[in-house]
């Protein structure tokens, strides 16, 4: 008997390692897949039958006989015909969970290389024309079109060009760059094959962030199955070093060059001055992983896809206190509670949602009254948030949405590359002005509803300015304009998105949920 499972990091965190060895002792040909991407029925076991692939899931090794005899209780049918996996529009993770990873022959199969192909028989010019013309936007966070950025690095003249992509996943509750890079590395390779024919690049650098491992070794052994199918293009793998800032561009190509990770002064623009001074195209896996789609499947077939100018579709990942965690590829346009209630079936606790934040620590938080809003750059960047790499976390109304901006300007102070004021200094001051308002406000006005334990820093500051009163208003009125300030001048005075976005979650905590800053609740808004 033939079955399927997954070596994804989160799917072998889960018990798969052991799942597949019960199966081989028990005389199975185990095919290693990547994931499907819905962790809730993880470790999953899909046994090949004449009605196609039949899921079992979460299972142990202790089930194996249960299993194979077709009477296990977690039987789930076929696997594409879950609703979780129906219901999506998977262009970029179409092979993810189901191909063996490292196979040539299985991505051959399923579609693999038809993009590189055409693109090989088409002038670089046409090949930038058919991004541009699918809509494709940048899928780290900044939205920015695809096409545009490849078409300024096609027109610099210069003898060396490179292709980055930028695999240093950093935003909380994102894992979609690591589960493309585990379940389908073919697939990004071809992207960046793509791009290298499009611009004229010879060489390119895949950098990952050092906490991906299965990632790092999946993607070495993908270049090296490959490296006659995209020569004369040549790739390497790039580990980074823990900091977060690296996932910014710049700081990106620095460590690539062997400095320290420190965010450069944009101008000049990567495309046109880059890696080693050279003009550079650098992607975020998404982007890349698009783009075989986009040229095998042609870009109109993508563009239909979509919202408003968010073409396409987008690899949403839910996380955090949520029932259906993983990932869920959709076309722009679903609303936020259609993803949070529908797909995640709302939180993990059974406790309503109080609020999602969207688009990693940077990213703002919403409250259930915004669950109308469509997925959508724009949308979202007209509620005062950010899709960025969309991923969703969930928080159940045992939240102290203080005590999460307070988070944010500790994350920023942790990981500033210390570059600018406004980041350096500004999120350590954010720091202590959120410890005297978590300090000063009722406890009993807390939307959380229960006691909440002032902070210690904030009970050494209280006590410290009280004895001073006439040198600083400790009131939370005060301390709450203090806070906007602040959040003004980092957001227009940082040098890059660590500084400039933090304000994101900061203010829409204080401005969505001011009964857990010490200020009256806000008229309650019909939830969906
Ligand atoms: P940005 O708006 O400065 O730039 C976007 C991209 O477009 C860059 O690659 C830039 O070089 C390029 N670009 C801009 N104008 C261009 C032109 N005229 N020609 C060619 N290329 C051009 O945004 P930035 O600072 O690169 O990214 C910020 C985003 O990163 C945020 O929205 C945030 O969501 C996201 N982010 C993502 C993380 C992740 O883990 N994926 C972590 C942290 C932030
Ligand atoms: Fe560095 Fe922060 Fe300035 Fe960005 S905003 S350049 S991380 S100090």
């Amino acid at each position: 008997t033939r079955v399927f499972i997954s070596r994804d990091m989160a799917s072998i965190a889960l018990g798969a390692d052991d799942v597949a060895r019960a199966f081989v002792q028990a005389g199975c040909e185990v095919v290693r897949t990547g994931s499907r991407g819905l962790f809730s029925i993880e470790p999953l076991v899909e046994v090949e039958t004449d009605e196609g692939r039949i899921g079992y899931g979460p299972v142990g090794p202790q089930d194996v006989a249960a299993v194979l005899d077709g009477t296990h209780g977690a039987r789930l049918g076929r696997v594409d015909d879950l609703p979780f996996f129906a219901g999506q529009q998977r262009f970029t993770f179409a092979r993810c969970g189901v191909i063996d990873p490292l196979s040539l022959a299985d991505y051959a199969a399923h579609g693999g290389w038809r993009g590189l192909e055409k693109a090989r028989g088409q002038s670089p010019q046409m090949v930038v024309d058919a991004v541009k013309a699918s809509g494709l936007r940048g899928r780290g966070g900044a939205g920015f079109p695809t096409g545009i950025k490849w078409q300024t690095v096609l027109d610099a003249s210069a003898a060396t060009k490179f292709i980055v992509c930028n695999a240093d996943e950093g935003d909380s509750g994102t894992f979609a760059d690591r589960m493309l890079m585990e379940g389908d590395p073919f697939c990004l390779i071809e992207g960046m094959a793509i791009a290298a024919h499009a611009v004229g690049a010879g060489h390119g650098y895949i950098y990952i962030r050092s906490e991906y491992p299965f990632s790092i070794a999946a993607m070495r052994a993908a270049i090296d199955a490959s490296a006659h199918i995209v020569a004369p293009f040549t790739l390497e793998v790039r580990e980074g070093a823990g900091a977060y800032v690296c996932g910014e561009e710049t700081a990106l190509l620095d460590s690539i060059e062997g400095k320290r990770g420190q965010v450069r002064a944009k101008p000049p623009l990567p495309a046109l001055q880059g890696l080693f001074g050279q003009p550079t195209v650098i992607n975020n896996v998404l982007s890349l992983a698009a783009v075989p789609f986009i040229l095998a499947e042609g870009a109109e077939a993508y563009a239909a896809v979509g919202f408003g100018r968010s073409r396409g579709t987008m690899p949403v990942q839910l996380a955090g206190n949520v029932k259906h965690g993983g990932l869920y590829e959709i076309g722009f346009g679903i609303t936020l509670g259609e993803l949070v209630n529908g797909i995640g079936g709302g939180t993990a606790s059974g406790r309503p949602v109080r609020a999602v934040q969207v688009g990693g620590p940077l990213g703002a938080y919403f409250p259930p009254g915004m669950f109308h809003l469509p997925f959508d750059y724009e949308a979202f960047a007209q509620a005062g948030g950010l899709i960025g790499h969309a991923g969703i976390t969930v928080f159940d109304d045992s939240v102290d949405m203080a005590h999460m901006a307070r988070f944010a300007m500790e994350f920023c102070a942790a990981e500033s590359c210390g570059k600018c004021t406004p980041c350096r200094i500004g999120s350590t001051r954010g720091v202590e002005i959120m410890d005297r308002i978590i300090a000063a406000r009722v406890p009993a006005q807390s939307g959380a509803g229960g006691q909440i334990a002032p902070s210690r820093n904030g009970v050494l500051e209280k006590a410290l300015y009280s004895r001073a009163p006439d040198r600083i208003d400790v009131s939370v009125e005060a301390q709450t304009r203090l806070l906007r300030d602040l959040a003004d001048t980092m957001k227009y005075g940082s040098l890059c998105a660590l500084g400039g976005f933090t304000p994101y979650p900061v203010l829409s905590a204080l401005d969505h949920f001011p009964e857990d800053f010490g200020a009256p609740a806000p008229i309650k808004e019909a939830a969906e």
